[in-house]
């Protein structure tokens, strides 16, 4: 991400956080909510939740290198603002009709074209070559997410084997049931100021449970194995967006990751793309489909064989919403190796958790598990 397009970003997050949310009773209701029925003015993008929704979202503002602000009214003091329209905000929606027309006509309903394709991150797109050195310049990175297995590569459960035995082998693995964890979140823009305790809850094979305690209140994100919930003051619409589709399906790779004995299983159609650079250091990737046909791939660092990173890909209607896993500072837990620090980058922000220390195989109470209430945020100043 280029820095002035996060500069803009960080001012859309200060926004966000001084603005008053005004909450809207959400009901328990197990199923995630469509946008359509919490938004006022959707027009276009129906029939996906509020969370892949609010994910569109973050991928207009990348696509096109715009905040929040230059869409919506700059009065975004409300949640309700956002429903005003404005000429680029109808121009955006015309994109999105004729992107999908675009599709549909000429590529059989796949979606090829993406906003990104044409904006590339700029408000109005480029009409000529532009640089002419870029002719002869590196070759620019695969334009697809999807990859497909290369040739003379070894097999991505060779490369799984080995990260296996990276982290202690399946035998250690299998005897870690349960953590928890305390540390810090360094958020980034106007939250890394403040400090932010964090804490974690993980039972195998599949829970786990995140809370970081802000200034504003927690934010909690929580699977329960079956489904993912994120209770968050102010940055979202709702108290509890409960992730549906295949968002869910690709979130929950981090309830698998927690307890990596099970990694192959979790996913099919296993592939080895080419070797490539991630974080400075030369990675085996590989990449294997959920149920839903969310795309997770993975990326190991040759040397120790170690998880550097990870990225989840779910289809929107407007281009892949992608999130971005990193991990570093592997130390040993009970013969495991886990890592103290991670970062998770999605298309409008980013998270990076600290640890300081994780206790193997201690018993966690199921509640840590259930769906988080709605965050109540401290009386405002
Ligand atoms: C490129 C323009 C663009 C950018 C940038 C953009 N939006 Fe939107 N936004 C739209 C459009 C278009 C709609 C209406 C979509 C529809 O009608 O289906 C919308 C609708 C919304 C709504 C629903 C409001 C309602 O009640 O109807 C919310 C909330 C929202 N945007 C939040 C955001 C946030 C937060 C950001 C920054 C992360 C953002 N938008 C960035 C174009 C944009
Ligand atoms: C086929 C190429 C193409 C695609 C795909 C595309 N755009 Fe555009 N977009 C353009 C062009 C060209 C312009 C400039 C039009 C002009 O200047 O009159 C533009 C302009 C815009 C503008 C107005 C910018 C301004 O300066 O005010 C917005 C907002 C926008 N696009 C949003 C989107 C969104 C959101 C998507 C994805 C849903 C998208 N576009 C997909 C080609 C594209």
């Amino acid at each position: 991400m280029k820095l002035g397009l996060r500069r803009r970003l960080l001012g859309a997050t200060t926004l966000l956080f001084v603005c008053v949310l005004s909450i809207r009773v959400t009901g328990q209701a197990p199923a995630p909510q469509m946008a359509e029925d919490v938004f006022k003015n959707v027009t276009v993008l129906k029939g996906i939740t509020v969370s892949e929704f609010m994910a569109t979202m973050g991928l207009f503002s990348a696509s096109l290198g715009m905040s929040c602000q230059d869409c919506h009214a700059a009065d975004d003091s409300k949640w309700e603002n956002f429903a005003v329209d404005n000429a680029r905000k109808r121009m955006a929606r015309r994109m999105i009709t004729m992107m999908a027309e675009i599709n549909k006509a000429q590529f059989g309903g796949r979606q090829m074209v993406t906003c990104y394709s044409c904006h590339r991150g700029a408000d109005r797109p480029r009409t000529g070559v532009g640089i002419l050195e870029t002719l002869y310049g590196p070759p620019p990175e695969n334009p697809n997410y999807v990859i497909a297995q290369a040739p003379n590569m070894p097999t991505a459960e060779s490369i799984l084997d080995k990260y296996i035995q990276a982290l202690g082998g399946a035998q250690r693995l299998a005897a870690l049931t349960s953590y928890t964890a305390t540390g810090k979140s360094v958020g980034y823009g106007p939250e890394s100021a403040e400090d932010r305790p964090a804490e974690i809850y993980a039972k195998a094979p599949n829970q786990l449970s995140t809370v970081i305690h802000t200034g504003n209140g927690n934010i909690t994100k929580t699977l329960d194995g079956r489904n993912v919930w994120i209770a968050a003051p102010l940055r979202q619409p709702q108290p509890v967006m409960t992730l549906g589709g295949k968002e869910l399906d690709a979130a929950k790779i981090d309830g698998v990751l927690a307890f990596p004995g099970q990694i192959k299983q979790a996913l099919t159609k296993w592939r080895t793309g080419f070797p490539t650079l991630v974080n400075d250091k030369d990675v085996d990737v590989v990449q294997g489909d959920t149920a839903d046909g969310a795309v997770v791939t993975l990326y190991f660092d040759q040397q120790s064989g170690l998880l550097e990173r990870h990225m989840r890909y779910t289809e929107s209607p407007v281009g892949p919403l992608v999130t971005q896993v990193d991990y570093s500072d592997y130390r040993d837990v009970a013969g495991v190796k886990m890592p103290y620090k991670f970062t998770v980058t999605w298309l409008d922000g980013r998270e990076q958790v600290e640890l300081t220390q994780i206790r193997p195989n201690v018993a966690v109470d199921a509640s840590r598990f259930a769906r988080p209430d709605p965050t109540t945020a401290p009386a405002r100043r």
